[in-house]
Parts: C-alpha cells; sequence; structure tokens
C-alpha cells in the first residue's frame, strides 16, 4: 500500500479528460425524464457561471443540479436551489497542515506542511487524551514531531457534505453524535464546533447561522449517474443518481443488522437493489457491463464474509465469527452506512497497517498494563474507554467514485484497494471476476 496516493493524486489523465467532455453534455442525456436544462452555449466548459458581484454563487444555469467528472464517469449534486452559494456559513472554515508547528514560510515549506492534504487528502485533527481515560499515551512516533499526550495528530479524511439526512453518527469518531439528540441537532452543534473550532471564531454561532448551516447541509444529495462502462445508472430499471436518493427512506435504525429496528421489520441482508434490474443482460457491452454491477450489487449483499476479530462488533455480541456480507455492517438500504452508531475497528489502524506518513500511537490500559499500538485511537479519544480504542463509524457509500482514496485515513488509493483490503483482512476467497464486479457496483454508487 505505498505511495497510496499515486493514482489519486495523478494529474487528469485522458479518461478524466473525457469524463469532463462528457459532463458537459450530460445535462441533456440525464434528463429524460427529468427537469433537463436546455442545452444552449453555456452547458460547455462554462457550465459555471460566477456571481456579477464577487463570485460567490456558482450556478448551474436553469436547472436544480451540478455536474461533476470523475475517473469512473460523473457524478451528479442536487441542491434545492439550483446553485451553491460560497457565502453560506458552511464554508467558512479552514486549516490542515501536518502539525500546528509547521514551517509555512515559503511554498516549498507549504507544499510539505500540508504534504497529507495534497497526497491523501488527509486533515490533521488535534486531540487529547481525556484526563480521566482508562489509558495513557506511552509513546508517539510523529513523523511531524509534535504529537503528544496533550494533543495527539490524528490524520482523517474529510467525510462528504453531502447526503447527509441519513447519517447516524456525525464524524468519524461520532463525537459529534450527543446522547438524547437528533442528527439535525447534532449537525447544529458540530456547525459550531468546526467554527469555533478550525475558523477560531471567539463566540458561538447564532441559532439562526447554525439553522443556515444544517439546511444546507441536509438538502444536498450526490451520486455517481454515469459510469464510462455502464452508461446512465438510472436507466433500464436501475435507480441510481440522487433524484432517487433525495426519495429514499430513512429512519434511525432502518434494517437493523442486530434486530433493533424500532418498526420490527427484520433484517434483510438484500439492502441494496439499485441495480437489481439489470441482473442477467447481456448481448452487448453496455448491458454487459451493467449485468456486472448487478453482480457486484448481489455479491455485496450475499458473498458470505466471516466477521471475526472485529472490536465494537463481535466483543458486543459476544460472538468469534459472525457469518455476514457487505451489508452486515454497511446495512442501511440503498446508502450503505450503518443505521445506528456503531462504531467499529476493522483493522485499518493497526501498527501492521502503518504507512511511514502516518503517526503511531502506543497506549497502554491504566488497570490490567495492557499495550496497544494504533495509528488513530479513533473514539477512545472521545470517551477515554478501553474497549473505544480505534473504533470509527461506517461512512455512507454513495458517491464512492468521486472521493478516492478510501477509509478515514486514506488507506486504499482505489476501489480495487479497499476491495483488496477487505479479502485479506476477512480471508473472503473473492474470484478476479467477483472482485471487477463488486468494483464495478462500488464506483457506481
Ligand atoms: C465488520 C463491518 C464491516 C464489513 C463486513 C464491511 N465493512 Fe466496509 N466499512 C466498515 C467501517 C467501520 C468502515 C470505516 C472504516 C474506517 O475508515 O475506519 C468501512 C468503510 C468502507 C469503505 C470506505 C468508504 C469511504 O468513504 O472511504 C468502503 C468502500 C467499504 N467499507 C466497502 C465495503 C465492502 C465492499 C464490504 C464487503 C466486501 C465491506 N465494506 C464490509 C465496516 C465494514
Amino acid at each position: 500500500m505505498d505511495g497510496t496516493a499515486s493514482s489519486w493524486a495523478r494529474p487528469l489523465d485522458r479518461s478524466f479528460l473525457g469524463a469532463a467532455l462528457l459532463a458537459a453534455l450530460i445535462p441533456l442525456l440525464a434528463g429524460c425524464g427529468e427537469r433537463a436544462p436546455a442545452l444552449g452555449s453555456k452547458v460547455s466548459a462554462d457550465r459555471f457561471e460566477e456571481d456579477d458581484d464577487d463570485g460567490s454563487t456558482v450556478r448551474v444555469p436553469g436547472a436544480t443540479e451540478v455536474f461533476a467528472p470523475n475517473p469512473s464517469g460523473i457524478g451528479r449534486t442536487l441542491t434545492p436551489g439550483g446553485s451553491i452559494n460560497t457565502k453560506n456559513l458552511f464554508f467558512h472554515t479552514n486549516d490542515g497542515s501536518n502539525s500546528p508547528l509547521a514551517d509555512v514560510s515559503t511554498v516549498e515549506a507549504r507544499r510539505s506542511a500540508y504534504s497529507m492534504l495534497l497526497s491523501k487528502g488527509l486533515i490533521r485533527v488535534g486531540l487529547e487524551v481525556p484526563a480521566d481515560a482508562e489509558f495513557e499515551l506511552v509513546a508517539a512516533d510523529d513523523p511531524y514531531g509534535f504529537a503528544s499526550s496533550g494533543e495527539l495528530s490524528l490524520f482523517r479524511r474529510p467525510l462528504p457534505s453531502a447526503n447527509l439526512g441519513f447519517l447516524s453518527g456525525v464524524m468519524w469518531d461520532g463525537r459529534e453524535t450527543l446522547a438524547g439528540m437528533t442528527i439535525r441537532e447534532d449537525l447544529s452543534h458540530q456547525s459550531n464546533s468546526a467554527t469555533q473550532g478550525h475558523a477560531q471564531k471567539p463566540s458561538p454561532l447564532t441559532d439562526a447561522q447554525r439553522a443556515e448551516i444544517v439546511a444546507f447541509e441536509t438538502g444536498v444529495f450526490f451520486a455517481q449517474v454515469l459510469d464510462f462502462d455502464a452508461g446512465l445508472l438510472q436507466l433500464q430499471g436501475a435507480r441510481g443518481g440522487p433524484v432517487e436518493l433525495s426519495r429514499t427512506p430513512f429512519h434511525l435504525g432502518i434494517n437493523d443488522t442486530l434486530g433493533a429496528d424500532p418498526t420490527g421489520q427484520p433484517f434483510d441482508q438484500d439492502a441494496m437493489t439499485l441495480f437489481a434490474d439489470w441482473t442477467g443482460l447481456g448481448g452487448n457491452r453496455l448491458d454487459e457491463a451493467r449485468a456486472a454491477v448487478a453482480r457486484g450489487e448481489a455479491l455485496f449483499n450475499r458473498k458470505r464474509i466471516d466477521i471475526t476479530g472485529v472490536r465494537g462488533l463481535n466483543d458486543v455480541v459476544g460472538l468469534t465469527t459472525i457469518p455476514g456480507s457487505c451489508t452486515t455492517c454497511h446495512n442501511t438500504p440503498e446508502v450503505g452506512n450503518h443505521s445506528v452508531a456503531l462504531p467499529l475497528d476493522i483493522g485499518l489502524t493497526d501498527a501492521s497497517r502503518r504507512t511511514p506518513d502516518l503517526p503511531l500511537y502506543t497506549l497502554r490500559n491504566k488497570t490490567s498494563g495492557e499495550i496497544f499500538e494504533t495509528t488513530d485511537p479513533g473514539r477512545a479519544l472521545i470517551t477515554g474507554k478501553w474497549k473505544h480504542r480505534s473504533l470509527f463509524k461506517g461512512p455512507i457509500l454513495r458517491g464512492l467514485a468521486a472521493r478516492a482514496p478510501y477509509f478515514h485515513n486514506g488507506f486504499a488509493a482505489t476501489l480495487p484497494d479497499a476491495v483488496e483490503f477487505y479479502q485479506e483482512r476477512f480471508a473472503i476467497g473473492f474470484t478476479a471476476q467477483e472482485k471487477a464486479d463488486l468494483v464495478a457496483f462500488l464506483r457506481s454508487l
């Protein structure tokens, strides 16, 4: 996994440029049955008009939609107002160097100070070991020479700020998921923490300002609309893209794996059905690609995974092995996150998977003396609990094609790498064909 970022950070390649061209055409193609903007002179390289006054509004002429190319196709953002107002308070935060002490005096220095952001899109989060924690930090091996128990450096991918209405936990470590609060209240609280933290605003946001940010966040939907192999993802009975997504029902605990759906519905392993109608298509290249997406979806639902050694799950349920599949953990129908806050340790922060650009922390349990090495203590830095070490939430899986690298620390540079991680971690026994099919599905989300 060394040099994981290479394919992600590679300058625009040919397929990407092809995507850019297609993105200019897509509003016409994707319009079938939906509001389609007229394909006029504006729908081209200068698709995005800027406000005359100060350039703070990104507009898509005549439509409530924004299309953006990515390496395997095109994604689409749906917004309530047809534009993204970059004056919204949501946009008013920034930070992100490898160390608060980093030299940022020259361009060259800044390039190295922000290398994690530039190479893997990782933002540094500084958190201390809580005073009453059940563990202490006994060693910090930080390549950037800053971390201590007073402030650990954690390098994490920013989570998508679309599709937030489906969240069951806010932030990778759930630190903005507050007891007894709805997700909207959590997001409101988070908007203020981010503003006072990253943007260093001295006074809290007003309720009206928080409401403005939350209304923006929960009104934005994003999903892939076109895949270079499978074509438009909402044809022949398929239900890809953000319009369908915006109509997808959700409540906390929906399709709960452990049978705790508040409606009493039992768990259905077939949580993904977007591409079921493509099953068995064939006869030409496009239909064969569509059949591959459908096979990948079926594998995601059904391919047997013996889940072992996952803290937050095996220890909580009390089973050494849980026979399951991808949807055991990615159970929210058509969306793919956990439908309840259930942070897990699937092994990404193990010392054995550390890359040289990440810190390595040694923790000691204050009672038992047990030692634990990790690149990120995750939820334990919020709760202080030993059993919460290195737990992270299972994120929403829609729009994956647009946001490599994957996992909270960018461990997998590409979707095939992400599948390879699972193959190795759980000895799943995917064939090469199955891996390709699963990737075809994941990139169509
Ligand atoms: C034991 C629970 C579990 C199982 C089984 C599981 N996942 Fe995950 N998945 C997670 C968690 C937890 C994360 C977030 C981990 C992190 O980044 O620390 C995750 C993250 C991901 C991501 C990265 C998303 C992003 O935004 O970076 C992808 C892709 C993914 N899983 C695909 C799959 C596929 C495909 C399968 C089946 C082969 C699968 N998962 C099986 C729990 C699971």
